[in-house]
């Protein structure tokens, strides 16, 4: 596999560069971002450039007749997205297009994943999303990530690439620092506390979430990748909903307080923020995942179990800070 990740310097595109590097065939990773991948140097077949996804000319370098597969994960989160509308217009749509226009010129045989997002929903949901259940975003992310869907799916059907969309489920427990995604304050209202710092819940605590590890997130996107172009001729659209679970903030923060064994509710303030409740309320409460996990994705089984995997890794990073 010659691998090429847009936004590899990213949250996602770290973890899964590391899990490419962990099989054997994998001859090179070339990272593309516009910062500088924490991985550069790390491992001689990963190759990385810090260039501007948006300018043609950069796409054009680095998609070349021999790659076999791009992630393509260079964005602007929700937030970012809504805020400044122009940005998420030439982040999010344009440059997927170049993108797409550039392997259906060098390749039309290169695995395009594509990372989309529930953003794509919105309006009156059912109950449980279902594979048939319309994209009606209420965003200008979830637009721009459901323009892309379809070009992805069509640009496929006609044999221009051999593409693949997956939607992710709001990634939680995500390390690191706050980001600008709406849902950034679901890792926040765990990982905050346990850090002893303060954290705030914008949202009605019962308002129910639709979230996937990060572990189970990486482990699908690289099954899309992997997934036989015999199983994905077999979609009518290429579009696929990660599996995830469903969990409430309220729920979450009792599962951090009784595995941890400490009471770090005093760490979290309720102030209600209209646009965020706005978007994250918008999204997809559950989804009907039977034919993803019939593909062979996989999902988590409990939020203990995602809590306690987080634990593990926070407690090993503090220790290696010491
Ligand atoms: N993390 C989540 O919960 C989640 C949920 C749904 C969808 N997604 C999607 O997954 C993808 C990756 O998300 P992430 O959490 O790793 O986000 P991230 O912000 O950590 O990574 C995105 C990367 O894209 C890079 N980038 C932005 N503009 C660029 C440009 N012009 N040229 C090159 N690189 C550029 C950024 O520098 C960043 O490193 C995104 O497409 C996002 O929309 C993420």
């Amino acid at each position: 596999m010659k691998v090429l990740i847009t936004g590899g310097a990213g949250f996602i595109g770290t973890k899964l560069t590391e899990a490419l590097l962990k099989r054997t065939d994998v001859e090179k990773i070339t990272l593309v971002d516009i910062h500088e991948s924490t991985l550069t140097g790390s491992d001689p077949r990963i190759e990385s450039l810090k260039i501007d996804m948006t300018i043609q000319q950069n796409i054009e370098q680095v998609i070349t007749a021999d790659i076999t597969h791009v992630f393509h994960l260079a964005a602007i989160v929700s937030s970012h997205a809504e805020s400044d509308f122009d940005l998420g217009m030439v982040i999010n749509l344009t440059t997927t297009q170049l993108l797409l226009e550039q392997c259906r010129k060098t390749n039309p045989n290169i695995r395009f994943i594509f990372s989309s997002s529930l953003a794509v929903f919105g309006g009156q949901l059912p109950a449980e999303i279902m594979p048939m259940t319309a994209m009606q975003p209420s965003s200008s992310y979830g637009t721009q990530k459901a323009i892309c869907e379809l070009l992805v799916n069509d640009y496929s059907r006609k044999g221009f690439v051999n593409g693949i969309t997956v939607r992710l489920p709001t990634i939680c427990i995500r390390p690191g620092k706050p980001n600008k995604a709406a849902s950034s304050f679901v890792s926040g209202i765990i990982r905050e506390p346990l850090n002893g710092e303060k954290s705030n819940c914008p949202v009605d605590s019962s308002l129910k979430l639709w979230i996937s590890s990060p572990e189970k997130v990486i482990a699908n996107i690289l099954h899309a990748g992997l997934i036989s172009t015999e199983k994905l001729a077999l979609l009518n659209f290429k579009s696929l909903n990660l599996p995830g679970i469903q969990v409430t903030p309220a729920e979450m923060i009792k599962t951090m307080n009784s595995v941890s064994g400490q009471d770090l509710s005093s760490f979290i303030s309720y102030e209600h923020d209209p646009q965020i409740s706005q978007i994250v309320g918008s999204w997809p409460q559950c989804i009907n995942n039977d034919i993803e996990l019939s593909m062979g994705f996989i999902a988590d089984s409990s939020f203990t179990d995602i809590f306690k995997s987080f634990e593990v890794n926070n407690t090993n990073q503090k220790g290696c800070e010491l």
